[in-house]
């Protein structure tokens, strides 16, 4: 007996997903990655695709420093442990971040890109604000916000598969739903970001780029 229980304690999460999209968003990630300066991950979830970013991107990216985050404890205990027991030491603990509050948590350096993955369908349209908003405020002139995940598109016909899903996320609350990228991009220019690329990915989701103006 003795010590801290939870230091060697296991919680790793197994998200099945991020085994499906890690690969393909990982190949439409590494065009858009600055060559050195931190990663920040918003709602990093399991861990898992941070950990693996940046297992992949470390020989060609040796300049990059990892930062994960998400409000869920379970989840940043999860990605703390994915590190701890992949031996990534160069990334740094998980932040406790909520991407809806106004004051985000200090970082030791400004970002050189945030990525976000599979959140702003997921909760309130406020964490989207949110994140635009902040992340306008921390980037520099060029730099970029990747987000990924399924959108509604004012001329792309959406699948029965994402048409199900907005259900289903509307069902469970009402404030998520899959967002229309045209109201995210409208969002964003307002706070200095503009939409730079968009690329479609597998299973009908999109990989989205914005740059601060
Ligand atoms: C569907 S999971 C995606 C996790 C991970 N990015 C992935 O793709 O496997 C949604 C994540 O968003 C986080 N989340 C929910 N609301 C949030 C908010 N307001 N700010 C930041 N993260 C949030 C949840 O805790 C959860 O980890």
């Amino acid at each position: 007996m003795g010590g801290n229980p939870g230091l060697n304690s296991d919680a790793r999460l197994y998200f099945p997903a991020t085994e499906r999209n890690r690969e393909p968003i990982a190949a439409g990630l590494e065009p858009l990655l600055p060559a050195q300066g931190l990663v920040l991950e918003i709602a990093s979830g399991s861990g898992e695709h941070l950990c693996f970013f940046q297992q992949r991107f470390a020989r060609s990216h040796p300049g990059l420093r990892w930062q994960g985050s998400d409000p869920d404890a379970s989840h940043r205990a999860s990605l703390a442990s994915w590190r701890q027991q992949l031996g990534l030491t160069a990334m740094a603990p998980p932040l406790n971040l909520d991407a809806s509050h106004s004051a985000w948590p200090e970082l030791t350096e400004a970002p050189a890109l945030v990525l976000c993955i599979n959140m702003i369908h997921i909760a309130p349209w406020a964490a989207c604000q949110g994140l635009l908003a902040q992340t306008a405020r921390l980037l520099a002139p060029g730099a970029a916000l990747v987000l990924y995940g399924p959108f509604l598109e004012g001329a792309v016909a959406t699948s029965d598969s994402n048409r199900a899903f907005d259900a289903s996320l509307r069902q469970r609350d009402q404030r998520w739903g899959i967002r229309s990228l045209g109201a995210v991009e409208q969002e964003a220019r307002a706070q200095g970001l503009l939409l730079d690329g968009r690329w479609p990915m597998p299973a009908h989701n999109l990989l989205v780029c914005f740059r601060r103006s």
